[in-house]
């Protein structure tokens, strides 16, 4: 079987080179791999959430659609679409808000960090704080689920949200799945590309730094510009200059053989002034994304070509979507009419399968545990001891609201012979029969 991997960008604004050499270029060359099944799109019913510029949205939506296949993108072998193209992402969102635990959103990083911003502020908690922000991550989650993807690149800042995704999806094969499950349990991708290129002064390339070289937009002179901002010492020309840490050399690297990555630092040590290394940067990078410009520019003149491809994209990402959905739809309950089956009397009711359970106990060392056992009696968690019950207790809480998310941080080993995701399942189980 081949492995499904999906990524979308927030279409906000326009792509800097960061996003270029961290996210386009790894995706497209992992969609030309033998293998894999690519999805990647336009997330704009993200942008909305951050966004109320309606002119803004639609120019951000063309300009990466653009992108994308400037970049190289084959859409006869990936699927590419706009997320609002497909009416069934916010379905499923819906269905799966109904089985988000709202106090797992409380803890999304995104949500917290405006809580904070707030509270610093000496403001309500949630002054300015939508229901999209709030559940942005469900509809990332739909996004994901919603074509069983295996495997998710993503900036670190994103784990979570992954995260978030997995437990949904175990929740809802567990509510409703019978046995069979719906969902794949997606694998967050962190690649240290995505994370490295440097902006202008050194810091992440990142627009809220104002520190980005711009992709295309502003064309080569933008580039040029761009470039010659990069802050660097104040050794002259001839004086031999220390290539390593800097960001001129860090871009340079991005788009260089190992060879001319050699060369350049023996020229620097040489004494190479930084005004022409920029220049053999500009070259380097112009090299590379010049005849991309080229097409992107062209793409953009002819918005209805790039329409008409998303159409088509959309059309392949709803074959996949309907089905699926039809499925879950049919899971839930929400079914065609038709004569009711006889009401099941109670001793016709299948019998809730036993529940793993939490004991907590002390010891003779006066200290306090927890574990959490099989039905069977086998021990599936071991916590570490606790100087107080009061600790154990909050632990044994959390991992029923938060199931397998809360297990990164938790004090416990699983015991012998079990698996992380036996244990993922008995946790998901607890946390569905809490929800009712
Ligand atoms: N939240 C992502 C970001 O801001 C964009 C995104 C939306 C996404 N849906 C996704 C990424 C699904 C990967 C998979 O970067």
């Amino acid at each position: 079987m081949s492995t499904r991997v999906l990524t979308g960008i927030t279409t906000t604004g326009t792509l800097h080179l960061g996003n270029y050499v961290g996210a386009i270029r790894p995706a497209i060359a992992a969609s030309r791999e033998a293998g894999v099944e690519s999805f990647f799109f336009m997330a704009d019913y993200h942008a909305l959430i951050k966004c109320d510029e309606p002119d803004r949205i639609e120019r951000s939506r063309l300009q990466i659609a653009a992108t994308w296949l400037a970049c190289g993108l084959d859409t006869r072998r990936v699927v590419f679409y706009r997320q609002s193209d497909i009416p069934e992402i916010p379905e499923l969102t819906w269905l799966l808000t109904c089985v988000t635990s709202k106090g797992q959103m409380n803890r999304a990083h995104a949500y917290k960090a405006s809580v904070d911003a707030n509270t610093a502020a000496g403001e309500d908690p949630d002054a300015g704080i939508t229901m999209g922000l709030y559940s942005y991550p469900i509809l990332m989650a739909a996004d994901i689920l919603m074509f069983n993807a295996h495997r998710v690149p993503v900036g670190k800042d994103q784990v979570q949200h992954i995260e978030m995704a997995r437990d949904v999806a175990q929740r809802f094969n567990h509510l409703f799945g019978k046995g069979e499950d719906f969902f794949v349990l997606p694998e967050a991708q962190v690649d240290a590309e995505m994370e490295l290129l440097p902006g202008l002064d050194g810091r992440k390339m990142s627009k809220s730094y104002d520190n980005v070289v711009p992709l295309f937009e502003g064309g080569a002179k933008a580039l040029r510009e761009a470039i010659a901002r990069i802050v660097t010492d104040s050794r002259l020309p001839g004086e031999p200059k220390e290539p390593e840490g800097t960001a001129l050399v860090a871009l340079y690297d991005a788009f260089a053989s190992a060879a001319e990555r050699a060369a350049f630092r023996a020229e620097l040590r040489a004494g190479l002034g930084w005004g022409d290394a920029k220049q053999r940067l500009f070259e380097r990078i112009d090299a590379e994304i010049g005849p991309m410009r080229a097409r992107y520019d062209e793409l953009m003149a002819r918005p209805e070509r790039i329409e008409d491809t998303l159409q088509e994209g959309a059309a392949k990402a709803r074959a996949l979507a309907g089905p699926l959905l039809q499925r879950l739809r049919e899971a839930v309950g929400l079914r065609r009419f038709q004569p009711l089956a006889a009401p099941a009397r109670d001793e016709a009711k299948p019998k809730a399968a036993a529940l793993p359970v939490f004991k907590q106990y002390r010891e003779a060392d006066g200290r306090f545990y927890f574990k959490l056992s099989a039905h069977d009696g086998r021990t599936l968690l071991q916590s570490e001891a606790f100087a107080g019950g009061r600790e154990a207790g909050e632990w044994v809480k959390r991992l029923k609201t938060d199931g397998a998310a809360a297990l990164a941080d938790a004090p416990v080993q699983r015991g012998d012979g079990v698996g992380e995701d036996e244990v993922a399942q008995a946790l998901a189980a607890l946390v569905a029969a809490a929800a009712g």
